[in-house]
């Protein structure tokens, strides 16, 4: 069995400070290459700014005794060394006050980098408004303390002690990591180093701890990303994944409603709480929803059940779980009392950011929308509930959820059109013919009639719809809108992989469910990493996704556990 600095090894050949940048669990601090390959540059992360705004240093160059730059040679999840000269190499590098190996960079606490180097060697900052300072390096090291209002002050270090603390920390995170089949050992490694680097804290929570989506792109807890995270951290870290769900939970509206994001200014619960930068894309794009007349709120779909059922199956919780229970019910009460728009008994999203599937040709007609996804998470929630009161509140009467669950399904099922042998989606009451995994969702209910589910499984076997070389695209190959780049317009995304496996599998397809978390997984491994999405015919990351993505590694860990267990079908 591998041990923590094993798993550590594993992680950090996906260390590359492009894709994914040294950082350390808890900190703002991201580092990455420099643009010419030999230094690095420091940034901050920060909710909805682009990186280029959140600069603390522009370079970071080392050099040796001659003045010959050394360039990033090697890189763990707890330091940075630069030069490869053999006499370092072969010198201890950690840990001894004398330093004999190569000049290195670490952390020193969540907000100080540390950078120390043998006699002679120099490093040189270059700072955003245009400075330049060169300083020497010793073995002592120098402290560069990154402080409010993206400034780095550099003071006296204690090298050694920083990169024995800084090493500890990671060595404790990998002692946690899953240990599955071999194959899939490093990638979930590295996967467990994503969501390890991911963590923030969020001022306005104490010292609460999010694992947000990416340092590099979503810095801020959203609402179904923490389900997902919360269902891979379960498996290494319990209490942690219990977090995710208290911080996403703890939020909620008095009228129940969950927000979309929490974030270190606040929440996302409303059209009104858009980030100015949000509303720019939206008006760009034409949206309607840009500007509503009448704010709109925001949340994510209802798998909030799912997610707590699955954090306590690995540790129970009781006392945890029944208030966790109480604010989710009222999560789902909101969905029928103030999201059915049309008042049809069928909740709709009010706003495609609530469906989580945002860009999806589902919403580019008028909306609400009254999507087959959505109907059948409410009917799984619902049942759910009533799952979770039995074993928490046993003399509480879950009938009204039973009944709803039942009355949602014969109501999903209207959504049905037998001709072309497709559920599908009402924007403003109009039907929505677009092709797309929305509508392979309902086999999660694992209640429909045999001919629909039948159906839906021809539909995830043609490879002129769904199945394509690497996977399970958002949108059908064969729909006009399909596009294999385009974010949830073609693209495979982990997490609907992941639920359509479940909906297989509860539906009496446990082989092909099987086989689709296989190829999910191998699509991650193929790709190179957790990436946000992924092209649906090369397998490799689409242009815009982001990279270190928390749930994709989550849910990759997810699934490495669970195929790792003897299959229960065979
Ligand atoms: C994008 C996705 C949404 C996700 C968010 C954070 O907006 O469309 O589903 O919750 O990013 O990862």
């Amino acid at each position: 069995m591998t041990d923590a600095a094993g798993l550590a090894a594993l992680a950090a050949g996906h260390l590359d400070l492009i894709t994914a940048p040294f950082t350390l669990p808890r900190s703002r601090i991201l580092v990455f290459r420099s643009e010419d390959g030999d230094g690095v540059r420091v940034h901050t992360s920060e909710y909805e700014k682009p990186l280029d705004e959140c600069r603390l240093l522009d370079g970071v160059t080392v050099t040796d005794a001659a003045g010959q730059v050394l360039p990033v040679s090697d890189v763990l999840p707890w330091r940075i060394a630069f030069g490869s000269s053999p006499a370092w190499v072969a010198g201890p590098s950690t840990s001894s006050g004398t330093q004999t190996g190569p000049p290195t960079l670490t952390f020193d606490g969540p907000a100080a980098l540390s950078i120390a180097g043998p006699e002679g060697t120099r490093v040189e900052l270059r700072h955003p408004d245009g400075r330049i300072e060169t300083l020497p390096l010793t073995p002592a090291g120098i402290r560069l303390r990154l402080g409010a209002g993206r400034t780095a002050v550099t003071e006296d270090g204690d090298h050694a002690a920083a990169l024995a603390a800084c090493e500890a920390q990671w060595l404790e995170w990998f002692a946690k990591c899953p240990r599955v089949r071999t194959d899939l050992q490093p990638m979930t490694a590295f996967c467990w180093w994503v969501l390890g680097a991911n963590i923030v804290e969020l001022p306005s929570l104490g010292d609460a701890r999010a694992v947000v989506p990416s340092k590099i792109g979503y810095v801020g807890l959203w609402q179904w990303d923490a389900y997902f995270i919360a269902v891979g951290l379960r498996h290494g870290d319990p209490e942690l994944a219990r977090e995710q769900l208290d911080i996403a939970f703890r939020f909620a509206g008095a009228d129940g409603q969950l927000p979309d994001v929490v974030h270190e200014q606040g929440i996302l619960a409303s059209s009104d709480d858009l980030p100015e930068s949000d509303r720019a894309t939206l008006r760009r794009a034409g949206s309607q929803i840009a500007d509503p007349s009448q704010p709109v709120p925001l949340t994510k779909p209802p798998l909030a059940a799912w997610a707590l059922r699955r954090v306590l199956e690995v540790e129970d919780a009781p006392d945890w779980a029944r208030w966790q229970l109480d604010r989710v019910i009222r999560s789902q009460d909101w969905w029928f009392a103030a999201s059915d728009l049309d008042g049809d008994g069928m909740p709709e999203y009010g706003h495609p950011y609530s469906s989580g599937l945002d860009d999806s040709p589902v919403f580019d007609g008028p909306i609400p929308t009254a999507a087959p996804d959505l109907g059948s998470y409410l009917v799984c929630q619902d049942r759910e509930i009533a799952g979770l009161l039995a074993r928490y509140e046993p003399d509480a009467d879950a009938t009204r959820f039973v009944t709803r669950a039942q009355r949602t399904q014969e109501l999903l099922l209207r959504m049905w059109d037998a001709t072309s042998s497709r559920f599908i989606a009402f924007g403003a009451g109009e039907q929505i013919r677009s092709d797309t995994v929305l509508g392979l969702l309902p086999l999660r209910t694992g209640t429909l009639p045999d001919d629909v589910r039948d159906a839906l499984r021809t539909a995830l076997d043609d490879p002129e719809r769904y199945a394509l070389a690497w996977g399970l695209p958002t949108v059908a190959a064969s729909d006009p809108d399909f596009s294999p780049e385009r974010m949830w317009r073609g693209p495979i995304w982990i997490n609907t992989s992941a639920l359509v496996a479940e909906g297989l599998e509860a539906s009496g397809f446990a082989d092909r469910a099987r086989e689709l978390r296989e190829q999910t997984v191998r699509l991650v491994v193929h790709g190179g990493g957790p990436h946000e999405y992924y092209n649906p015919h090369t397998g490799l990351k689409a242009g815009r996704a982001t990279t270190a993505f928390g749930w994709s590694a989550a849910l990759f860990i997810d699934l490495a556990v669970r195929l790792t267990e003897p299959d229960p079908h065979s």
